[in-house]
């Protein structure tokens, strides 16, 4: 195994969907046998927007089961919660007084998050992407894998390891690299080819959830909106419009594991009603089996959180070291 190692993280905030799947989850899944990999679920970043308690949990225990069923394996990898390692929220501190207010007020999500109302936003949901650069900085983790809205977080957890090692004058901080879905990087909302597929968007017609049954996912394809137009080469061409046509064929790509230029000859001239048969057909083969092995995981409540509890040990032991070097270099005793 090479010394890359790899961090990420994913809000349990709901179910999980195919954007998650396709943006993060698959991506993971390939790099367990590469890399030594952490994946967290960020529970304390769910909490920047209010979550009622008894849903918060639920929701953590599906994410982790969502975790194992898509294959992550928790004897490869360390799986974990952050609010099990308290390091994460040490450092998040550290890094606040290394960050620039300005840096953060650039931050895209906060703006789309908080809508008009910033000033009711909470502090934690503006400061969110400084612990989400501890999480990843405690683990000196080299590689990222997120998806394409992560990007610009990504990219201020840089510059606050920058900022660090040149404040502190040391080589401390390891720089990590995104790593980020060439061909699917952001799923679209199958209602609106122009916003992304999103657990917090108001419609469930608008993603295909990983706990989805058969006839949800036919009913939903069904009802995803297209263009009256047949399918043809120019559907990516730079001026193209049409968003959502663009969106399933890239979600049938990847899944079909075939480039678009494939994908597109083979259903030249086809309307979309024809092809969402076969796109159903393949969401159906690739998502059912996630979906029952979800329910599986989620039979033994105990086990799952005997296996989050080993993952946060292990987590544990390498941010503890973190933390005491940093004390030290910043002068704490
Ligand atoms: P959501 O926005 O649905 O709440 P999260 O913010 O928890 O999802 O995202 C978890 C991971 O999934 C991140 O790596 C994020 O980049 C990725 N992701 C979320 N939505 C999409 C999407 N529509 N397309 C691709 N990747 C996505
Ligand atoms: N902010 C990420 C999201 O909303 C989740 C996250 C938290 C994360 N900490 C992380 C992702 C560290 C990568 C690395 O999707």
């Amino acid at each position: 195994m090479s010394n890359k190692r790899v961090l990420s993280g994913i809000q349990p905030t709901g179910n999980l969907h195919l954007g998650n799947y396709l943006g993060a989850i698959k991506n993971f899944v390939t790099m367990q046998n590469e890399f030594q990999c952490f994946f967290m679920l960020a529970d304390l970043h769910a909490l920047t927007v209010k979550a009622e308690p008894k849903i918060l949990r639920e929701n953590i225990l599906n994410t982790a089961a969502t975790f194992l069923a898509s294959g992550l394996d928790s004897k490869k990898n360390v799986i974990f919660c952050q609010s099990k390692v308290r390091a994460h929220t040490e450092l998040s501190w550290i890094l606040n007084c290394i960050a620039r207010v300005g840096w953060l007020s650039r931050m895209t999500q906060f703006k789309e998050k908080a809508g008009n109302n910033k000033e009711k936003a909470s502090v934690g949901l503006y400061t969110y992407p400084i612990l989400m650069s501890a999480d990843i900085l405690i683990y000196k983790a080299t590689h990222v894998p997120v998806g394409d809205d992560q990007k610009q977080h990504l990219e201020l957890c840089r510059d606050i390891a920058t900022k660090f090692n040149s404040d502190y004058n040391k080589d401390f901080f390891i720089l990590p690299e995104p790593i980020i879905p060439k061909f699917v990087s952001r799923v679209m909302n199958l209602r609106d080819g122009t916003k992304k597929m999103s657990k917090s968007e108001e419609s469930d017609l608008s993603r295909i959830n990983l706990t989805d049954t058969k006839d949800q996912i036919a009913q939903k394809i069904k009802k995803a909106k297209t263009d009256n137009d047949p399918i043809d080469a120019n559907i990516f061409n730079e001026k193209s419009n049409r968003y959502e046509a663009q969106n399933l064929i890239k979600i049938y790509s990847n899944l079909k594991s075939e480039t678009l230029d494939e994908v597109l000859n083979d259903f030249d001239g086809k309307t979309f009603a024809n092809f969402k048969k076969y796109l159903s057909e393949l969401l159906v083969e690739k998502i059912c089996p996630i979906s029952e092995k979800i329910k599986q995981y989620r039979s033994d409540e105990q086990e799952l959180v005997n296996i989050l509890n080993a993952g946060a040990e292990k987590a544990n032991d390498t941010a503890e070291k973190t933390i005491l070097e940093l004390k030290k270099i910043v002068g704490l005793l």
